[in-house]
């Protein structure tokens, strides 16, 4: 979809459907839609005056012009109350118009950008909310559907805009919006793509394509590099698999006086099945995502190729199938992880953990700092959150409360957990330096209890995302299917931490 920002009068748009709005509880609509409602004699208002049109949030009026003005639809979105508005309920109301609108076979949308007048948003930020909402919501996966689908793609969204002097602004924020969203497109692609397609091999590749693409460092690590490493925890998974086990290296280089890195890492299991402690087969399916955390770091790095901030960035992403098989590790092993400790396997289904402890180690080594993880960790954290937060751990409050200023601006909600010395003893092992599950009962926080041994003093955070990364059902500007969640909070964080920002 293209998204162009133009001066134009709304009345007189050459277009399928104009969308204006009005906020809650509003009898006399003003700017945009006051314009709207005179060249349409008056439909709005009396429609508002029928009660018919609220302004409640997320509610979308259709008025068909019948030749009144050029374009056929005229789409009123509430706003809801106007002291409670924000970018982040724009970006969802983006998301929904313009699904509402490509069912009714619009090919070419004009918007009024909204809130940038009475809202008070900054006009950066409203344009990039909805630039970012729109190509959101818009997303579908239909690659295996043979057949064609009843709608057909919105081609064009224009932003209207009367003020000349805010449209260079404006550009810039859709640009931004744009790039951010087409990551997170991008990682929702990876995540929904099935196990079958989606190897490790194919990751490593897709991660290849976009290192050139983006002039970016990459290397991969074979299972001999693995070795080398001593990542005992990742071959130990990867042995019930056939597929071979990558661990996915990539960086940006965007500050060259400088030494030091960020580091980004996800998991990325591409099938877990559980292994040998094989998990119930309803819903195993939905476990070809269980590498949503390792798509995230990657297409992170897209977006920030592109914005280009004065910061160094690495991801690392370790990927392999969790299978069962008659060379699959078992419960009761021992493994030994890249910085030297001992796991003992208590469930085979805990690997999520096992892969990021090499990872970790190996950041660790490398000396990247900070460091911030994300994975479809734990089920417990999907009990404790469900899908509107991700939960998030850390060692150092000051990165906690960086990693949740770019997370709000993202508008993605993470939601902080305990990690009290008290938790480290249900991972405790009588035969091992520790063991891969503390048990049942919070389970998300012994699970980032776990990884907080193999990141020794590096300030670090841990985003458990097993509950945000897919949804059932769709609403704003997520679809159903992978949500790509993290993608636009790891870019805001390499913004917010780039040199004179
Ligand atoms: N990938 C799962 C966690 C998960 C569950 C992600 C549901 C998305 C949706 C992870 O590897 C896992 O199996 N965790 C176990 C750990 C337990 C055995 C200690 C879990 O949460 O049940
Ligand atoms: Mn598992
Ligand atoms: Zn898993």
């Amino acid at each position: 979809m293209r998204i162009e920002v133009i001066s134009a009068d709304i009345t007189a748009l050459q277009a399928d459907a104009v969308v204006v709005n009005l906020f809650e509880g509003v009898k006399t609509p003003g700017g945009a839609t006051a314009a709207m409602d005179r060249a349409l004699d008056g439909a709005i208002t009396r429609l508002i005056e029928h009660g018919e049109i609220k302004g409640k949030l997320g509610e979308i009026t259709i008025i068909h012009s019948l030749g009144k003005i050029p374009a056929r639809i005229v789409a009123v979105v509430g706003l809801g109350k106007q002291a409670e508005f924000s970018l982040d309920k724009l970006r969802n109301i983006s998301g929904e118009f313009c699904r509402h609108l490509r069912k009714l076979n619009c090919q070419r949308v004009a918007t009024i950008v909204h809130g940038a007048g009475a809202g008070g948003f900054e006009p950066t930020a409203a344009s990039q909310v909805i630039a970012e909402g729109s190509l959101l919501g818009l997303y579908r996966f239909r690659k295996y559907t043979t057949k064609e689908s009843e709608d057909k793609e919105i081609e064009e969204l224009l932003l209207v805009e009367r003020d000349t002097e805010k449209l260079e602004q404006l550009r810039l924020g859709c640009q931004r919006g744009r790039i951010l969203a087409e990551a997170t497109n991008l990682a929702r692609d990876w995540i929904n793509e099935p196990a079958n397609y989606m190897t490790p091999t194919e990751l490593a590749k897709r991660a290849q394509e976009l290192a050139s693409v983006y002039n970016l460092d990459i290397t991969i690590f074979e299972r001999e590099q693995m070795e080398a490493e001593g990542m005992g925890a990742l071959l130990g998974v990867a042995r019930g698999s056939q597929q071979p086990p990558k661990l996915i290296v990539l960086s940006y280089r965007g500050d060259k006086d400088s030494t030091t890195s960020i580091g980004f890492l996800g998991k990325g299991i591409t099938f877990d099945s559980g292994g040998i402690s094989i998990k119930p087969s309803e819903g195993m399916g939905e476990m070809k995502g269980d590498m949503a955390g390792a798509a995230a770091v990657i297409a992170a790095m897209a977006a920030i190729a592109q914005l280009k901030p004065k910061v160094n960035v690495t991801a690392i992403a370790p990927a392999t199938e969790n299978m069962p098989s008659g060379n699959a590790f078992k419960p009761g092993d021992i493994l030994k992880a890249a910085n030297g400790k001992t796991i003992e396997i208590e469930t085979t289904d805990a690997e999520g953990r096992l892969i990021l402890a090499d990872a970790l180690s190996y950041a660790v080594k490398l000396k990247l700092s900070p460091l911030i993880d994300i994975a479809t960790l734990t089920g417990a954290c999907r009990v404790a959150l469900g899908n509107i937060c991700s939960g998030l751990f850390g060692n150092s409050k000051e990165l906690i409360e960086r990693v949740l200023e770019a997370a709000s601006d993202a508008g993605e909600r993470l939601w902080q957990m305990p990690m009290y010395e008290e938790y480290k003893e249900q991972n405790k092992s009588d035969v091992a330096d520790i063991k891969n599950s503390g048990g049942r009962w919070a389970g998300a926080i012994t699970a980032a209890q776990f990884l907080a041994e193999f990141v020794g003093n590096t300030p670090w955070v841990h985003i458990d995302i097993a509950g945000t990364s897919f949804r059932e059902k769709e609403s704003g500007y997520q679809p159903k299917g992978a949500t790509g969640v993290g993608v636009r909070t790891l870019v805001n964080f390499a913004l917010k931490s780039a040199v004179g920002t």
